[in-house]
């Protein structure tokens, strides 16, 4: 089966997240294997939206070890509280951070991100187990229309985490 992540022509990113919503459903009906799901949906997002980095982390003891992504190699493993991806896990919240380098503690993983957003997946336990991080090369990127559309994609996954 082959699918399409071409951006659907519109500079809307609410349309842009609809329709990527619709196709990740579909890419990931009966999809039973987290890290096959994670590696589909990561790629599924970059085909969209280009981003610098696009990937999860999984919560690996009392550390975050990187997952799937796509971009440059990747910091691995992130201490609980380090960083945007420790802090978004510590804190159990979506952190958005529109200039990476005015960040107290930001991990620069690549010098090419200037902004970034970390969302955590919460799994059957009701724990944070992984979490979705994307890294822009533009500043001030991500807003609430990231938020709510990154979290609905991220729902497609935390069924399938522990
Ligand atoms: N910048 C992140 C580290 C992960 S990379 O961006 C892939 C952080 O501060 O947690």
């Amino acid at each position: 089966m082959s699918h399409s992540f071409a951006p659907p022509g519109t500079a809307d990113r609410a349309l842009m997240y609809a329709e990527l919503l619709a196709q990740a459903r579909a890419l990931l009906d009966g999809e039973k294997d987290v890290t096959a799901a994670m590696a589909n949906l990561g790629s599924a997002i970059q085909q969209t939206f280009h981003w610098h980095w696009v990937g999860f982390y999984r919560v690996v003891g009392a550390e975050l070890v990187v997952g799937p992504f796509q971009g440059p190699v990747a910091c691995s493993p992130i201490g609980r509280g380090k960083g945007v991806c420790g802090t978004a896990w510590a804190e159990g919240r979506t952190v958005t951070v529109p200039d990476v380098d005015a960040f107290p503690g930001h991990i620069a993983c690549s010098a090419g991100s200037r902004s970034e957003i970390v969302l955590p997946l919460r799994g059957r336990s009701g724990e944070v187990a992984a979490l979705l991080d994307v890294d822009s090369s533009s500043f001030n990127d991500f807003g609430p229309v990231d938020e709510h559309g990154l979290a609905g994609l991220c729902a497609l996954i935390e069924p399938m985490l522990p």
